[in-house]
C-alpha cells in the first residue's frame, strides 16, 4: 500500500488547477442509463469512485472509452440490472444506478451500500420514495430487489431529510416516470443542479431548479436526448486547496474554479482573516495577517459543506484562539480528531461539537487515514508540522484527490507518495 510522506514548514505558491467534481461525475454517469445514445461526459476526473462507476456500468452491460478526462459511455447495451455487492461495496454511490435502472427497465437488484467510516449512510429515504412512485421494494439477501411492473409513476415526495444522491435518484427516476413529479425539501448542491440541467436539456421539463422544490415532467418510458456533458469543477478540491494556502499562509491561485459554488468556504476564510483576487475561473488567497478562530456548523448547499469540515479543523488549529466546529449531517465525521491530537493538536469533543485550541505545536508523526476528507485534513497538518508526517491508508485520499501529492509538489510542497 502507499504512504505520503510529508516534510512540514515549506511555504507555498504558484498555481493549481481543479479538476472535475466526482459528486457531480457519479450521478452524471448513472444518468447514461436513461439516455437513447451513448454519451460524452468531459472534465472527468480521474479518481478511483470514477473508476468503480464505470465498471459497474460495464458490469451492467454498458460499454465505454476514457481518454485523459473524457469518456464516452455507451450504456443502451445494458442487458443486465444487478448491481453486485463486490462493486457495490467499494462505493456507496453505486446506490444512484438505482433509480435510473428502475425507471428504464422495471426491475433491478442493487447490492446495499452498507455503512462507512463517517455513518450509517442509510438510503430508507430514497426507498420511500421510489414505493411513493410506485415501486414495490424487497431487502434480500443484501440487496434492495425493486420492481415497478407497470412502469414509474409521477408522485409528490416530501424529503423527512435533505439528502444529495436520494434528490438525484429520484430526479433520474421521475425523468422517465409516467406523469409529474413533485419533490419537496429536494437538496440544492451544484451536482443536483447540474443534474437536472442536464435532464432539462435532454428534453424534459423540470421546474424549480437549484431549490428545494423541484417539478419533473417525466417522459412515460421513452430514453432522452443526453448526448454531450463537461462535469462542473470540484467545489471540495478546490476548498481543500484554498485551506492547503491558508494553512501554510501563501499566496496560491486556483485555476479552473466555480467561485459562485465556494462562497460559504470563501466567507469562512475571510472571517479567519485570509483576503482573495477572485477573477472569471480564477481564484488567488492572500494571507492572514492574523488568522482568528473560527466557529463553523455544517449544513446542506449553500451552508459550510461537511465534505469541509475535517479541513477547516486543521486550519483551526493555527488560529489565534479556540474554534468550535460541530457536524450536524453525520454522526461520526471526526475521526481525524485522534489523528490530529497524535500530531500534537488539543481537540475534545463533546457529542458532535469539537473544540479546537489554536496556536498549536503540531508535529509530524505516522498517522491513518480513515475517509476521504479526513485524509486531506492529515495532509494539511503535515505541511506545517515540525519534522515528518507519514499518512497511511490513503487509498482513501485516491477515491476523490486528482494527483494530490503531484498537485501540491507543484506549489512547493515537501510532499511523495512512497509504498509501505
Ligand atoms: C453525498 O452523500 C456526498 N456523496 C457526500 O460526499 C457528502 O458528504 C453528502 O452528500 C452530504 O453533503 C456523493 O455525492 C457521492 P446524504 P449522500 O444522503 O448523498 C441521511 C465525499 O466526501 N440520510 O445527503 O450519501 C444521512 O445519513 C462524500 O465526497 C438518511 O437518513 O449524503 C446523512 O445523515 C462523503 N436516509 C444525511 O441524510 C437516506 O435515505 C445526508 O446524507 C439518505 C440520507
Amino acid at each position: 500500500m502507499d504512504y505520503l510522506e510529508i516534510q512540514g514548514g515549506n511555504r507555498l505558491h504558484g498555481t493549481v488547477t481543479i479538476d472535475g467534481a466526482k459528486n457531480a461525475a457519479l450521478p452524471l454517469i448513472a444518468a447514461t442509463i436513461l439516455a437513447q445514445t451513448p454519451v460524452t461526459i468531459d472534465n472527468l476526473p480521474r479518481v478511483n469512485d470514477i473508476f468503480t462507476m464505470l465498471r459497474l456500468l460495464e458490469n451492467l452491460g454498458s460499454t465505454y472509452t476514457f481518454e485523459g478526462n473524457s469518456a464516452t459511455i455507451d450504456a443502451t447495451t445494458i442487458d443486465n440490472t444487478t448491481a453486485i455487492y463486490d462493486i457495490v461495496r467499494k462505493m456507496r454511490a453505486s446506490i444512484l444506478t438505482l433509480g435510473p435502472l428502475l425507471a428504464r427497465f422495471g426491475i433491478c437488484k442493487v447490492s446495499l451500500p452498507g455503512g462507512c467510516a463517517i455513518g450509517q449512510r442509510p438510503i430508507d429515504l430514497h426507498l420511500k420514495a421510489l414505493e411513493m412512485m410506485g415501486a414495490e421494494i424487497e431487502i434480500k439477501e443484501g440487496y434492495v430487489i425493486a420492481t415497478a411492473p407497470d412502469g414509474l409513476k409521477g408522485a409528490t415526495i416530501v424529503f423527512d431529510k435533505i439528502t444529495v444522491t436520494g434528490t438525484e435518484n429520484i430526479v433520474m427516476a421521475a425523468a422517465l416516470a409516467e406523469g409529474k413529479t413533485h419533490i419537496i425539501n429536494a437538496a440544492k448542491e451544484p451536482e443536483v443542479v447540474q443534474l437536472c440541467e442536464i435532464i432539462r436539456d435532454a428534453g424534459i421539463k423540470i421546474e424549480g431548479i437549484g431549490s428545494d422544490e423541484l417539478v419533473i415532467h417525466g417522459s412515460g418510458g421513452e430514453l432522452i436526448d443526453i448526448r454531450h456533458i463537461t462535469v462542473i469543477p470540484d467545489r471540495i478540491e478546490a476548498g481543500t486547496y484554498l485551506c492547503a494556502g491558508a494553512i501554510t499562509n501563501s499566496s496560491i491561485t486556483l485555476e479552473k474554479v466555480n467561485h459562485a459554488h465556494l462562497v460559504s468556504i470563501i466567507l469562512k476564510l475571510q472571517e479567519m482573516g485570509y483576503d482573495f483576487e477572485i477573477e472569471k475561473e480564477r481564484i488567488t488567497i492572500k494571507p492572514a495577517s492574523r488568522i482568528k478562530p473560527v466557529r463553523i456548523s455544517t449544513s446542506e448547499y449553500p451552508g459550510f459543506p461537511t465534505d469541509m469540515q475535517a479541513q477547516f479543523m486543521a486550519l483551526a488549529l493555527i488560529a489565534e484562539g479556540t474554534s468550535t466546529i460541530e457536524e450536524r449531517l453525520f454522526e461520526n465525521r471526526f475521526m481525524h480528531v485522534s489523528e490530529l491530537n497524535r500530531m500534537g493538536a488539543k481537540i475534545t469533543l463533546n457529542n458532535h461539537i469539537a473544540t479546537v485550541e489554536g496556536n498549536a505545536e503540531l508535529y509530524g508523526a505516522d498517522v491513518m487515514a480513515t475517509d476521504l476528507r479526513a485524509s486531506s485534513a492529515l495532509v494539511l497538518a503535515g505541511l506545517i508540522a515540525k519534522g515528518t508526517t507519514r499518512v497511511h491508508r490513503i487509498y482513501h485520499l485516491d477515491r476523490g484527490y486528482v494527483k494530490l501529492e503531484k498537485k501540491l509538489q507543484k506549489l512547493g510542497a515537501k510532499i511523495e507518495r512512497l509504498k509501505e
